[in-house]
């Protein structure tokens, strides 16, 4: 297929001071329709708003699917995507549990290597800092049956962006929830449906208005295990291991949980995924045992917790500090991200050259 290049004839403003997350957005997007049984019609273009009509299935059912990755450029004007490819085999996983025909992940790479190269005076380049990419595909067709659309667009959008959380590294508050669920197995919580955050909103309401950044995940079925935390996936320091949920069916399989995992352990740490109960946790935090504990996401990339509510009760851990190996995690994986440090993994592909 062939891409066509439509250059916006205004360009905006670069935002000035602090960027937070997905506030601004840059001056072109990838756009592909889907219909006839192909994709078609992919081009990179100004950005703009949509006009779909008031029937459009995505309004009504749901039938929407998104990514998050980043480009990172380092004060020498390196600019960096970081497993890109793994993001676009998940978009086609998400997209047949929700009915979404596949795109050509080689084809949408390219693309959009294209955008950001295009794009590359928006990418940020300070410490924390990145150029937030959001590949989406909605369902288009104008119809309130209830069944799989034969209309749909993709488009990739960008936007520079700072640290996830307002505080940045500080360490973040997060409450378990004991009464909403977030995914069930068999259900589309392994998925980045998005709809997945529409349910979880709720939850994360009340997280914030009992004054914590967000909520700790556990099973549908027993409220016993944890799963995920709100925008990430979660780690624990538990008896000097360091463990994480495993993948069964109901966890996102994140991209940074994913690279953590291999990373600590090349550095000879023992990572185990397993089962985690929200009980040993609370009673590791109490006795000493739980020394750290961490997300992981694309956005927040690696994020220390230090404090974790339960039952009416709030536990700190690691003094309210972001410990040893969240500090070490952190680096690393932001080393790798910006070309600090060697990639010996082959996670970066370099794009500026
Ligand atoms: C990401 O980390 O890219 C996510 O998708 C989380 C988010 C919904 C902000």
């Amino acid at each position: 297929m062939e891409l066509k290049i439509i250059e916006a004839k205004n360009k905006k403003a670069k935002p000035a001071g602090a960027l937070g997350f997905g506030k601004y957005f840059t001056d072109h997007m990838f756009v592909m329709e889907y219909g006839d049984g192909e994709w078609r019609n992919a081009r990179i273009q100004p950005y703009e708003p949509f006009s779909l009509d008031p029937s459009t299935a995505v309004f009504h059912y749901a039938q929407a699917i998104f990514e998050g990755t980043k480009a990172y450029k380092n004060k020498e004007g390196e600019i960096r995507l970081f497993r890109p490819r793994e993001n676009f085999l998940r978009l086609n996983n998400s997209a047949d549990r929700v009915c979404i025909p596949p795109v050509d992940v080689d084809f949408v790479l390219d693309a959009l290597s294209k955008l950001v190269l295009m794009e590359k005076d928006w990418i940020p380049s300070d410490e924390g800092t990145a150029l937030y990419i959001r590949p989406s595909i909605i369902a288009t067709d104008s119809a309130l049956g209830v069944h799989a659309a034969h209309n749909y667009i993709f488009f990739i959008i960008l936007s520079p962006v700072g640290a996830y959380y307002a505080h940045g590294l500080e360490p973040v508050g997060l409450y378990v929830e004991q009464e909403y669920v977030r995914a069930s197995k068999g259900g589309t919580g392994h998925h980045k449906v998005a709809g997945n955050y529409a349910a979880s909103l709720k939850a994360g309401e009340k997280a914030i208005q009992m004054g914590y950044d967000q909520v700790m995940w556990l099973d549908s079925k027993e409220h016993k295990y944890v799963e995920e935390v709100g925008s990430m996936n979660i780690f624990f320091v538990l008896g000097g291991k360091v463990v994480t949920p495993m993948l069964g069916g109901s966890i996102l399989p994140g991209i940074t949980r994913k690279s953590v995992i291999e990373l600590l352990k090349s550095e000879g740490m023992e990572v185990e995924e397993r089962l985690v109960p929200i009980k040993e946790v609370i009673d590791g935090i109490k006795d000493g045992t739980c020394t750290e504990i961490f997300g992981t996401g694309t956005a927040a990339v690696i994020s220390p917790v230090g404090k974790v509510g339960y039952e009416g009760k709030d536990y700190i851990v690691g003094g309210g500090k972001m410990g040893e190996i969240s500090r070490f995690t952190y680096d690393r994986v932001t080393g790798i991200q910006t070309g600090k440090i060697e990639d010996k993994f082959g996670w970066v592909t370099r794009i500026d050259r």
